[in-house]
């Protein structure tokens, strides 16, 4: 499939205002997407879970109106939040040529997020998903018969990343992945799809709990930490294992072998930021207390026998992973243990999703 599947023929109806509004979730990648090509395509293909509790909901209100360029006003938490603009305004003339009535209205943005702002939890994933959606429901509503519900979330995923390359995978649950694998029939560069294969009931309800080790505003972005993968000298051979690591979780994912499973969610993560570490500029995101929270983990795996594991995004907070049915076991480690290595003590508890919602 190409991106002109998603450029559509001219539009039917007329719309002079209206607005629509979509809780999407946020959603953690086991197998990591760390490095892109052209308009945010990924390097290697990826692979996570949708979450559930940590989302944003965003409504997108329109009005016709016959000036030129984009005009779009974003609110935060009702207040307006100029900070967003320029990368939303970029969103836009990515967009447009997939969107063309993005001119003719003005958009008010209000959105606000399930999870504290100054959390480190990145909203990017979800907000652009969320606000594909709206701008999807606009689409839907132009040419109302012709679209099926296949084309609109997969053309809402396509948009999404052009937002936030992760953000493609926050459209639909439970497992989705992005990116091009020769195993996973229909997964695509372009998009994000849900895993096809078989999951194990091991998998149902996989529980996160988000340790909020530092809830700073991120040291080095997204963006500029996947341009460091150019030139840097492990790319390829990281490309490659991301690529294998994938492979390897199918049969995973289909026997529910839950230590195979943690050797490789816990390798990717590890993996992840040792990229960081020998990019030129090299960067650190780990805190002490990230560390601390990693060997607290393994120490109590090996005593207790939990499946708890642990995996990392792109800054200091740790996302705990473990089976439904360890919920009591680990909870009560989470507040004993782990919980003083968080700012003021603070973690979100979520589990896996299915998708964004119309509200
Ligand atoms: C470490 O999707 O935030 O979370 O495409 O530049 O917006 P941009 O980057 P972004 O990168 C996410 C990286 C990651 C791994 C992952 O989610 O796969």
């Amino acid at each position: 499939m190409m991106e002109t599947h998603f450029i559509p023929n001219s539009y039917s109806n007329n719309l002079e205002n209206g607005q629509y509004s979509w809780q999407a979730p946020s959603n953690i990648a086991l197998v990591k997407y760390w490095g892109k090509y052209g308009e945010q395509l990924p390097k290697n293909a990826s692979v996570s879970f949708t979450l559930s509790n940590c989302n944003t909901k965003t409504t997108l209100s329109f009005e016709a109106r016959t000036l030129e360029g984009f005009d779009f006003e974003v609110y935060l938490d009702g207040k307006r939040e100029i900070g967003f603009e320029p990368k939303i305004l970029k969103f836009f003339e990515r967009v447009e040529v997939y969107l063309p009535f993005l001119k003719d209205y003005k958009f008010k943005i209000e959105t606000s997020n399930s999870f504290p702002h100054s959390s480190g939890i990145a909203s990017s994933a979800s907000g652009m998903s969320a606000l594909a959606l709206c701008l999807m429901s606009i689409e839907r509503s132009l040419r109302e018969s012709e679209m099926t519900d296949e084309y609109f979330s997969q053309k809402a995923s396509f948009l999404a990343r052009l937002g936030s390359g992760s953000a493609c995978r926050s459209i639909e649950g439970d497992l989705i992945v992005w990116g091009e694998h020769s195993a996973i029939d229909k997964s695509s560069n372009l998009f994000g799809t849900k895993y096809p294969l078989v999951v194990h009931e091991n998998f149902k309800n996989y529980q996160d709990t988000i340790l909020l080790v530092d809830k700073g505003e991120k040291q080095v972005s997204s963006t500029v930490g996947h341009d460091l993968m150019h030139n840097h000298p492990f790319a390829e051979e990281r490309f490659r294992q991301a690529e294998e690591n994938l492979s390897k979780l199918i049969p995973i994912f289909e026997s529910g072998d839950l230590s195979a499973f943690i050797e490789i969610v816990e390798s990717e993560a590890l993996s992840l930021h040792a990229m960081m570490l020998t990019s030129l500029p090299y960067f650190v995101l780990m805190k002490p207390n990230t560390l601390e929270i990693i060997n607290r983990i393994w120490a109590f795996r090996l005593k207790s026998g939990s499946k708890i594991c642990f995996t990392l995004d792109a800054g200091a907070n740790v996302h705990v992973l473990f089976p439904e049915g360890e919920k009591k076991l680990v909870s009560e480690f989470i507040t004993q243990e782990l919980a003083q290595f968080c700012k003021n003590g603070e973690f979100i508890e979520d589990q896996v999703g299915f998708g964004a919602k119309k509200i």
